[in-house]
Order: C-alpha cells, then sequence, then structure tokens
C-alpha cells in the first residue's frame, strides 16, 4: 500500500516526486537516462543504433511492462539492464550506481524456458544457488522446493522437465530466476509460447509471486492485455532505434485479480495502449505522461 501511495505522490507531483519513494539515499532503484545502445553492423564499421534516448525509472517494488514493435530494442534494453550489453551514452544506474555487468541482484526470465533435460525439475531450480556456491547442496535443494511450492508445482520436483506441460516449464523457469533472490526480475515474454488461458493464470500467479518477494519488475510483451493486466506503469517504445514515446500509468493496485479484464476500464486502457503502439493517435504518442 506504501508504494501506490508513493506512486499517487510521484503522479500528482511530478517527475521529481517520484524519487521519494525509491533507496535509502533518495534515488530510484533503477534509472535509465538518454540510454543509448548501439550493436556494430555486420560486415562494417558502422553501428547500428539498437535503443536511443531511453529514459526510465523504477522504484523498490514497481512492476513495469515495456510494449513496442517487433525490434525496437526491448531485448536490448532488458540485457543492458542485465549487464549484458554495455551503453554507448547514458547513464543506467541501480541504486544511483552505473551497472557494472551482470550480477546476482538481477535475474533473467527467457520466452523459451531452456531447462536441463537431464536434470530433475528440484535440481533445475537450484542449479544457479550450487553454482554461486551461496547454499549447500542440501540448502539449496530445500530452497527449490521452496520456490516450486511457491510457483504452485509442490510435488513435482523429482520430475524431469520433459515429463512437464508448457504452462509447467514456465513455473519452473520463474523458480529458476527467483532462487538466486534477485531483486530485480527482468522477463523477455516470458509467457509469449503458452496457450491464452494458461496465460491468464501464470499472470495472476506471477503477480502474487512478485508481491510475496518484494522483487521489482521489468517484463516484455507484445501482448497489450498481458501489459496491462500487470504493470503499475506500461512504457510504449517507438519502432527503432527504440525510445519510451509514452508511459501510461495502470490505475489498479496489485495484485489483481481475473475480474479486471472484464471491466470498461481495462478495455478503454488496451485500446489507449494500443492506439499509442499502432500510432492511432498520431501526434500524441511522442510525449511521456505528465504522471512521471
Ligand atoms: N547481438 C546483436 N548484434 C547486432 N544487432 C543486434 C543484436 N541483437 C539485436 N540486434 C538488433 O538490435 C535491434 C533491436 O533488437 P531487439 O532484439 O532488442 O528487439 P526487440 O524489441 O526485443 O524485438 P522483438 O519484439 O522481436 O523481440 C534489432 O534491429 C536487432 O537486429
Ligand atoms: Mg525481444
Amino acid at each position: 500500500m506504501l508504494r501506490r501511495e508513493m506512486r499517487t505522490l510521484s503522479s500528482t507531483a511530478g517527475h521529481d516526486a517520484a524519487h521519494i519513494g525509491a533507496g535509502a539515499a533518495g534515488e530510484a532503484h533503477l534509472e535509465a537516462r538518454d540510454v543509448v545502445i548501439e550493436y556494430p553492423k555486420p560486415g562494417s564499421k558502422e553501428m547500428t543504433t539498437a535503443v536511443e534516448r531511453c529514459d526510465l525509472t523504477l522504484d523498490r517494488g514497481d512492476f513495469v511492462c515495456l510494449v513496442g514493435p517487433s525490434g525496437c530494442g526491448k531485448t536490448t534494453f532488458l540485457n543492458a539492464v542485465a549487464g549484458f550489453v554495455k551503453i554507448a551514452e547514458g547513464a543506467l544506474e541501480l541504486d544511483g550506481r552505473p551497472i557494472p555487468g551482470p550480477g546476482p541482484d538481477r535475474a533473467m526470465v527467457f520466452q523459451q524456458a531452456n531447462l536441463l533435460p537431464w536434470r530433475t525439475v528440484q535440481a533445475n531450480v537450484s542449479y544457479g544457488l550450487e553454482l554461486s556456491r551461496k547454499a549447500k547442496k542440501p540448502a539449496a535443494r530445500q530452497r527449490a522446493d521452496e520456490l516450486l511450492d511457491l510457483v504452485g508445482l509442490a510435488g513435482v520436483g523429482q520430475q524431469y522437465p520433459a515429463q512437464l506441460s508448457g504452462g509447467m516449464q514456465a513455473r519452473v523457469n520463474l523458480a529458476r530466476a527467483l532462487a538466486v533472490d534477485p531483486e530485480i526480475l527482468l522477463l523477455d515474454e516470458p509467457f509469449a509460447a503458452i496457450d491464452a488461458q494458461t496465460r491468464e493464470v501464470l499472470q495472476v500467479e506471477l503477480l502474487r509471486v512478485c508481491a510475496a518477494r518484494e522483487v521489482t519488475a521489468l517484463f516484455v510483451t507484445h501482448d497489450i492485455a498481458e501489459a496491462a493486466f500487470l504493470a503499475d506503469r506500461v512504457c510504449v517504445f517507438s519502432p527503432r532505434p527504440g525510445r519510451i514515446v509514452k508511459e501510461i500509468t495502470v490505475p489498479w493496485d496489485r495484485p489483481r485479480s481475473h475480474e479486471i479484464r472484464r471491466t470498461p476500464e481495462f478495455a478503454q486502457l488496451c485500446d489507449e495502449i494500443a492506439d499509442v503502439l499502432y500510432g492511432v493517435k498520431a501526434g500524441v504518442g511522442d510525449e511521456k505522461e505528465g504522471s512521471r
């Protein structure tokens, strides 16, 4: 509830007030300012700009969804936050410090679960923890069981990935990311390959898990309704080179239940996101909402 109150405060008082709800030093948890990310063009000394002057601020516990056309730089931006890709210009900071590289404080959840087929579900979830030597094997396995319980998979720890449905594998994928106790979850279309019905169930579960673990989430999706259902704010990217052209605040507290999907307000919100995404309202998309 405190987070929501802080958000309301920041919504009414403008950008500077958004920092009031941040870490102890007063800074945002994650802040991108004018971030530019480039890749070398194959067979040339020139660079391709994937992300152009991207601004984004997340406070602790925020859930922000990124939507945008294919190839606009969403995955690239997540990779930069994960520390896999370096930025060319601007500032990308965690708790006021530049991101030095990958770290256990951030965990990535990819679309493909890519579980290790020769390890049991429990051993897949505990794998990162065992590798990091943060916990001895029995403790890591016990932690894996707790996380499997959290994601609704109690009792399947001794099965192998091939014995699970796609939805179950997506849950294992999430449990595996949570095993290292990250502060920030970076989710790149994690439910894109899942059928619509299971996806909606997983969305509710994800919100519950995020609330239980108090994680900050940055979630990429092409599914407008998914973004509207999950996020505190939906950030719409322009086509490549991608920058955030509009940040839309979602009015409901989290966790949420399926009922909100059937409200006229939800349909209106989805329309608003789609209008910016598809450029229906020419000229209004190139501005961030006054809330941030
Ligand atoms: N490793 C790389 N080397 C060179 N160019 C890359 C690399 N990764 C991505 N790109 C380019 O950067 C741009 C942004 O790619 P990115 O994967 O971030 O887009 P995206 O928004 O995630 O797209 P999608 O919605 O299809 O997943 C694209 O033009 C892509 O070709
Ligand atoms: Mg992508």
